[in-house]
């Protein structure tokens, strides 16, 4: 059954929640009411667009995948990563967020940043669109950054983690992801705000877990962030096909008699 905001709160503390990237009708088909929601994630610039970092994603390209994803993944709830640039300030965010929710079939969209965000949080929200926070490790700060850098590793920061979630939840994000942080402080952070909290590299002591699809398929080969679990070894997979395929052209096993008119 596909979730509601109502159904993914009251999960919070009685089940564990999970979340999966998708960029295609293809995989979310696969993945559809598997899982309780897929995030349509920026990181596709990286993956899929073959970029260094996610921050030239564009609006366009996130509706035009968020929407071969909703077309895939009718009975999930399919949240659209908002892109790097599109929400600096409200009248920018509502414009580009209503954009996404008018062209495709999002059910929410995710924004990254805290307490510096919570007034962009709650132009959305008042204006009936639904928000994803995210907060922790903020892969659009990575050249402002200038790395991907682990947070929650003091006590100070932990804190600080802890204000960014409560003032999201208190401007009205439905949930939270919380990327890159140490597991006490996002233990934390979760037992801080009534809504669910959705770890990606963040240990277990969260409500629910997100991974990004071709990393735990095993089908991205660039670099495997610790945190990551391959459940398949997709790249050797795919390869060990493909020579498969060409051996057999060259051989001429394929087509057979029943693979032909
Ligand atoms: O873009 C993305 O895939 C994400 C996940 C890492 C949470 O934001």
């Amino acid at each position: 059954m596909k979730q509601t905001i109502t159904s993914i709160q009251k999960a919070k503390g009685n089940r564990k929640l999970s979340m999966i990237t998708a960029y295609d009708a293809l995989f979310a088909t696969l993945f559809d009411e598997q899982v309780d929601f897929i995030l349509v994630g920026d990181s596709l610039n990286m993956s899929f667009a073959g970029n260094e970092d996610t921050l030239s994603a564009t609006l366009e390209q996130m509706i035009y995948h968020t929407k071969a994803v909703c077309k895939g993944a009718p009975n999930t709830f399919v949240i659209c990563d908002m892109p790097f640039g599109t929400y600096t300030n409200e009248n920018d965010a509502l414009k580009n967020c209503v954009k996404v929710f008018q062209q495709t079939n999002a059910s929410a969209v995710k924004i990254e940043g805290g307490s510096s965000k919570a007034h962009i949080v709650k132009a959305l929200t008042s204006n009936s669109i639904a928000v994803c926070g995210h907060i922790g490790l903020m892969p659009q700060n990575f050249r402002s950054e200038g790395g991907y850098k682990i947070k929650g590793k003091d006590e100070q920061n932990t804190k600080a983690l802890i204000q960014d979630a409560i003032d999201i939840q208190n401007a009205g994000a439905f949930a939270i992801v919380l990327e890159g942080v140490k597991e006490e402080a996002a233990k934390q952070i979760t037992a801080a705000v009534s809504v669910p909290v959705i770890g990606i590299g963040a240990g277990i002591k969260v409500d629910g877990q997100v991974l990004v699809w071709s990393d735990m398929l095993g089908l991205f080969e660039a670099f495997k962030p610790k945190f990551v679990r391959q459940y398949i070894n997709g790249a050797s997979l795919v390869k060990d096909a493909v020579s498969t395929y060409v051996k057999d052209v060259e051989n001429l096993n394929f087509p057979n008699e029943s693979e032909k008119y």
